[in-house]
């Protein structure tokens, strides 16, 4: 553990967080009280295995999935999610937070337009009451169809929100490649957009880090570790300047390394070693026992980034969030 000045400076510093999902930020407490009011039929020994086994990214799926299929039965508890979420990075520094939202799997319960009202209506109220500003960056889930990906990006452009401002893609890698999405990436980008997708993270191959760059023109990555296997490709992004948004605590390494290893080896390292642009996020803080202001020290502490590298990174986050350049000038 570290002494309190430095928790306290890694909670302090000015920060951004462009990946987080909404889901993955709610709380114990707030969990059982969405089962209790929803009547849910999740049991107590369900959550508590949910919270306290330290889940791994695809355990956390399923947490996602209970959560779509029987709790989320109201647009009014992701509103709540939001606000406890932003109140709780509001003393960790952040100062602005994009979060990722899919509605595909709770579509049974609610209409994209009324979900996301409710959220844009949380992000408001979290910033009018802690100061964080917050956006939110509808998702499309990979396990489920092109078709219903293009659903969701009509609903995007039919209904659109001032906090609503990009287009994400997530859930499983495995067998879900990028480029059938192709044509809900385009129909979001000719409106206007920001586009980011998940690659790289499950292991496969650098072949979706590709594909979201060159095919779907993404102007972020969330995680993109494969990309390490391939020099050409991380020159390529260098050149287009391509911000990766990592995560230490989440990265198919983790199940094979040991800890000495991970501190030498982590593709995280090594994409900074590489010359990539890139800053630390939490994903799914609540289910991966990560706080935001702890990743930034797990960057510092295990990873051995230096504080003049953790200093560039803030940069990065800054550069890479999508606000406009006058938003930027004022906060740098
Ligand atoms: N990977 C992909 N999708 C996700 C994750 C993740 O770690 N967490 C929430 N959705
Ligand atoms: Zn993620």
């Amino acid at each position: 553990t570290l002494p309190t000045e430095w928790q306290n400076f890694f909670s302090e510093f000015p920060k951004a967080e462009l990946h987080c999902h909404l889901l993955g930020t709610t709380s114990r407490e707030t969990f059982i009280d969405l089962v209790r009011d929803s009547g849910a039929p999740v049991s107590m020994e369900e959550i508590e295995g949910f919270y306290t086994r330290g889940e791994k990214p695809v355990g956390v799926l399923r947490i996602f999935r209970a959560l779509e299929a029987h709790i989320l039965r109201k647009p009014e508890y992701l509103k709540r999610i939001a606000i406890e979420h932003m109140a709780c990075v509001s003393k960790q520094g952040v100062r602005y937070i994009e979060f990722f939202w899919n509605w595909t799997g709770l579509k049974h319960f609610m209409t994209f337009e009324a979900a996301q009202r409710a959220i844009c209506e949380g992000l408001r109220e979290g910033e009018a009451r802690y100061g964080v500003i917050g956006r939110l960056v509808p998702s499309i889930d990979r396990e489920a169809t092109p078709e219903d990906a293009v659903e969701l990006v009509s609903e995007m452009i039919a209904h659109r929100e001032p906090e609503s401002i990009g287009l994400g893609i997530d859930y499983r890698e495995t067998n879900h490649e990028p480029e059938n999405f192709w044509k809900a990436y385009f129909m979001a980008r000719d409106a206007g957009f920001h586009i980011t997708a998940h690659a790289g993270e499950f292991g496969e191959h650098w072949r979706n880090v590709e594909t979201a760059i060159d095919l779907l023109k993404c102007e972020r990555i969330d995680h993109g570790y494969t990309i390490i296997d391939n020099p050409e490709l991380v020159q390529h992004a260098k050149l287009l300047n391509m911000p990766f948004a990592v995560v230490p605590t989440n990265s198919y390494y983790l199940r094979t390394f040991t800890d000495e290893e991970w501190a030498q080896k982590h593709p995280i390292r090594r994409m900074h070693e590489m010359g990539l642009k890139l800053f630390p996020n939490s994903d799914d803080p609540t289910m991966h026992h990560i706080r935001i202001s702890e990743s930034w020290y797990l960057m510092f502490n295990f990873l051995g980034f230096t504080l003049a590298d953790l200093r560039a990174m803030v940069e990065n986050s800054i550069d890479a969030a999508w606000v406009t350049d006058a938003e930027k000038a004022e906060w740098k």
